[in-house]
């Protein structure tokens, strides 16, 4: 025999020696881009079968245990997967009356995840004040970009901010709001290479008072809690010109909504309902906002609390109501941020308000029940304002107005700003 021969032989050999064991080649599934993938990705599955001198087998498809074939290609692809695509998938093949095993199962994971919008430290604000906004998605933390939208029209309508990207690490921080930073925002993430956007996120409000703003909210009855089947009004009134302002509201719900009707300052409610609860505001056709109040329609027992915050050194006064007595003045306890600091008694008198007032205040009867907790916010003195100008030298004020000659109006600013300060610090 010569020997160029001996390989084929051999060959021949052992491919008879094969065909007599039976051996069944075991095929290997693959999944591109990976087992666990986000919804509306390509998916790809794939079925590879090594058996020598076979080539071009028939492929089948299995999903589960089930014995029906859902594919007979050897790559098969969802152009968006969707979560009922997820499962165990096997495959196997066979050529004329050859057949391969099974393969191992191989199990698809679709996930939708959510982004969770969240803000610290609180929602209601003092202009100044520094708030972020924290969006996550919990089940994956890494690998994400986050996006940042302002609600404008409920349900959905959504304007990206314009400086989104400032937020995209998933903290959008602001070191000092401004009153046009009331609004509700919602995030998304977006996987990095790759098409996935998460659906947004809840909703969550900032809402933003003013230390001196140009319109006045007026509540009526003025109190933050309100009865439920009561009448209640809200109106903007622009100390100049009361045109072109309206009340917002955003309710628990979590709509946001036109309150007052078209064209007018007011809303009102002949009979209110718990509903009607939640975070109300002036806004002017610009878009200008203030004086978010919290609004709260509760039956039963209600805290008497002032709607707008209350100055350093002022008087304040609370009461518990009850809707089914006249007076409607309980004897009650009082609590403030759930320590109770006031027993049994009829109005609690908070003579000399300081800062360190401020906080989440109810009320609780024996027998009627508590009411809602409501925030009470204390703004520093508007002497404080004055502070810098009064304990400053005449020479600060020289130098200004040296500084400020060229600029007339400037200049007159600045004189009455120290001629106010010096008259409140007279009184
Ligand atoms: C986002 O803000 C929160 C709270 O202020 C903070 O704990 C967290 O470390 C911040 N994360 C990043 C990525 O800056
Ligand atoms: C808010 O007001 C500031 C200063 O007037 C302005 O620079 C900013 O663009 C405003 N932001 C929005 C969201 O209107
Ligand atoms: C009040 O506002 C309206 C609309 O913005 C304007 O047309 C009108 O001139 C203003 N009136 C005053 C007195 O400023
Ligand atoms: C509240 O009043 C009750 C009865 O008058 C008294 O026993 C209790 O010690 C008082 N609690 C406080 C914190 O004043
Ligand atoms: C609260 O203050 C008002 C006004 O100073 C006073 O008339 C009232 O008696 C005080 N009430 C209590 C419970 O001290
Ligand atoms: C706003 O009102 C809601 C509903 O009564 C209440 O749960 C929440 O504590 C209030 N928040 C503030 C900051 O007053």
């Amino acid at each position: 025999m010569e020997l160029s021969l001996l390989p084929l032989v051999l060959l021949l050999i052992s491919s008879v020696h094969s065909a007599h064991t039976e051996e069944k080649p075991k095929p290997k599934v693959s999944i591109k881009p990976a087992q666990h993938v986000f919804r509306g990705e390509k998916v790809t599955l794939r079925c590879d079968i090594y058996d020598e001198g076979v080539t071009s087998w028939r492929y089948s498809w299995y999903k589960e245990d089930s014995d029906s074939v859902f594919s007979d290609q050897q790559e098969h692809t969802f152009m968006s997967v969707t979560e009922s695509d997820a499962g165990k998938y096997s495959c196997d093949g066979f050529k004329g009356s050859r057949w391969s095993q099974k393969s191992d199962a191989v199990t698809l994971t679709v996930s939708d995840p959510r982004a969770v919008l969240s803000v610290s430290p609180q929602n209601w604000l003092t202009e100044g004040d520094p708030v972020t906004l924290i969006c996550e998605v919990h089940s994956f933390s890494t690998g994400w970009t986050f996006s940042w939208f302002t609600l404008t029209v409920s349900p959905d309508q959504y304007d990206q901010l314009s400086d989104s990207s400032r937020g995209a690490g998933g903290n959008y921080t602001v070191s000092s709001v401004a009153l046009n930073h009331t609004g509700v925002y919602v995030c998304r993430a977006e996987r990095e290479k790759s098409v996935y956007k998460t659906p947004f996120s809840n909703t969550q409000l900032l809402w933003v008072t003013g230390v001196s703003p140009p319109v006045s909210l007026i509540v009526s009855p003025s109190r933050t809690q309100h009865f439920t089947s009561v009448s209640l009004s809200l109106s903007c009134e622009d100390q100049s010109n009361s045109t072109g302002w309206r009340v917002r509201r955003y309710t628990d719900a979590g709509r946001l909504e036109d309150c007052s009707l078209r064209g007018g300052s007011t809303c009102t409610f002949s009979s209110t309902v718990p509903s009607h609860t939640g975070v109300y505001w002036c806004e002017s056709e610009f878009g200008e906002k203030h004086h978010p109040v919290n609004i709260t329609v509760h039956s039963g027992v209600i805290l008497e609390s002032p709607v707008h915050p209350v100055t350093e050194g002022d008087h304040l006064i609370l009461r518990c109501l009850y809707q089914h007595t006249t007076p409607a003045n309980l004897r009650a306890d009082f609590y403030k941020d759930g320590s109770l600091i006031q027993n049994q008694t009829t109005e609690m008198n908070i003579t000399t308000v300081s800062k360190s007032h401020e906080g989440f205040y109810y009320c609780k009867h024996p027998t009627r029940g508590e009411s809602p907790k409501s925030w009470i916010s204390v703004r520093g003195g508007s002497n404080e304002h004055c502070l810098f100008l009064s304990e400053s030298q005449i020479s600060v004020l020289n130098i200004l107005s040296s500084v400020l000659a060229a600029c007339p109006y400037l200049l007159v600013t600045v004189m009455l700003v120290f001629e106010y300060c010096r008259m409140r610090g007279k009184t």
